[in-house]
């Protein structure tokens, strides 16, 4: 089923609420692996990091596909023309800072001459060491994390905007429910 005024599919539901969250966690993870001291418990760390990472880019890939597919959902709310520039911009910006946090993470790994693994299965052999595409990658990576954390509060605060002050069906329709408002 495609998305409907009333009634996004399942594919939007599930995507959404399943990248997003894990974006969240992997976001708090990352931060907090940044903050620990170099060794064995780091090095495992940045193992589970990358490859809940990598399996974040394929169901972002998807992702991708199906909203290029399907366009976004339609807005329930009369909106002026600036918050619809708004929340689009934010939707895309979002939708690829979802790809651009897994790829300049691995850019940043195979640049740094390590394997990129999905829980023991490599799925890219660690390049040449590079410091230029490795310095590229970390940036990305880095300052991406910052902006993409900003963008998530603002996005975060119109869901919330939609339900408590236009009282419109924009939250409960993400969540799966059919809605006439
Ligand atoms: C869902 C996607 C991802 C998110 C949201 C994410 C988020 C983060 C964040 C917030 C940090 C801390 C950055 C900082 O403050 O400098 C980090 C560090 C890191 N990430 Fe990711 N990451 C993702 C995917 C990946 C992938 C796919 C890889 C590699 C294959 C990766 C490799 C790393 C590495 C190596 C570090 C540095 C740890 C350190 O040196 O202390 N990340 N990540
Ligand atoms: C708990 C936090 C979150 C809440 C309450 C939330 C809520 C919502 C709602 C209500 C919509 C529908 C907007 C509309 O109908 O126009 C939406 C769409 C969207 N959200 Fe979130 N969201 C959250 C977290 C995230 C995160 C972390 C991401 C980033 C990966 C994200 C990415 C998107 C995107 C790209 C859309 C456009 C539709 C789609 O492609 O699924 N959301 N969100």
């Amino acid at each position: 089923m495609k998305d409907q005024r009333e009634r996004l599919s399942r594919t939007t539901v599930i995507l959404h609420w399943l990248i997003g969250l894990t974006i969240i966690g992997m976001l708090a993870f990352g931060l907090w692996i940044e903050d620990m001291e170099r060794g064995p418990e780091k090095g495992a760390m940045i193992g589970i990091h990358k490859s809940i990472g990598v399996l974040v880019l394929v169901a972002a890939t998807l992702r991708l596909f199906w909203r290029l597919g399907n366009g976004f959902p339609v807005a329930l709310s009369v909106m002026k023309l600036w918050e619809r520039f708004a929340a689009h911009a934010v939707h895309w910006t979002l939708l690829l800072a979802t790809l651009a946090m897994p790829l300049s993470g691995i850019l940043m790994s195979w640049a740094g001459g390590h394997d990129v693994a999905v829980f023991g299965f490599t799925v890219l052999e660690g390049g040449e060491k590079n410091e230029t595409l490795g310095t590229i990658g970390h940036t990305i990576h880095s300052i991406g994390s910052k902006v993409f954390i900003a963008i998530i509060v603002i996005h975060i605060a119109a869901a919330l905007k939609h339900h408590f002050i236009n009282k419109d069906g924009t939250l409960r329709r993400m969540l799966g429910r059919t809605v006439d408002t």
